[in-house]
């Protein structure tokens, strides 16, 4: 295996949410780093930068992964898909978005590029979740604000499911789940 000199940069370049982006990044450089500060990407957002509270999470290949564990070197060649392609190019919401709008699923908001992701992730692979399971999958994401009531209500209204707690959902709730995943937004639910 070559040895790599810390301070050495390297070419590397992915598919950004559809668009070929390049940079150069050192090799221990971590994929948030390298999206925010190289790409100009900063929707992704960093809180603990060791792997617990979630705000981080991207796609690589459809797979939700912890942006601060991952290095941007290990993006190469790959798909990664973050909040800004959430919304549609003329930044109408998705339907998680609009279901997190509809249910005051942030407040400050710093979390949310995170929780977005994860769902998208997880309700491609199980449309029409449980409750419980949008508890389990809502466990590896930490919001400081302790909006977690909203966030359950809005991914079970998203996913045209209903919650126990009903005086947390609106009667627009019934939205089904599909994500557009082309464009930039500028809206405060898909970028930092
Ligand atoms: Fe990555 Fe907290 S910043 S998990
Ligand atoms: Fe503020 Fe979650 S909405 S940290």
């Amino acid at each position: 295996m070559r040895r790599v000199n810390k301070d050495e940069r390297t070419r590397i370049g992915f598919t950004l949410n559809g668009r070929a982006v390049s940079g150069d990044a050192e090799s221990r450089m971590l994929l948030t780093d390298f999206l925010r500060y190289v790409i100009g990407a900063t929707g992704t957002h960093v809180g603990c930068e060791h792997g617990v509270c979630g705000c981080c999470t991207v796609l690589i290949d459809d797979i939700a992964v912890r942006g601060c564990l991952t290095l941007a070197v290990q993006a190469e060649g790959r798909t990664v898909t973050t909040v800004e392609s959430l919304a549609a190019p003329d930044g109408t919401l998705n339907p998680l978005q609009l279901a997190f709008q509809q249910h005051h699923a942030l407040q400050c908001g710093f979390c949310t590029p995170g929780i977005l992701m994860s769902f998208t992730d997880y309700l491609a692979r199980n449309p029409h979740p449980t409750e419980d399971e949008i508890r389990d999958v809502l466990s590896g994401h930490l919001c400081r604000c302790t909006g977690y009531a909203g966030i359950v209500a809005a991914v079970l209204a998203a996913s045209g499911g209903s919650t126990k707690q009903p005086s947390v959902v609106s009667a627009k709730a019934g939205t089904q789940y599909g994500a557009s995943r082309a464009g930039v937004t500028g809206s405060p639910l898909s970028r930092g």
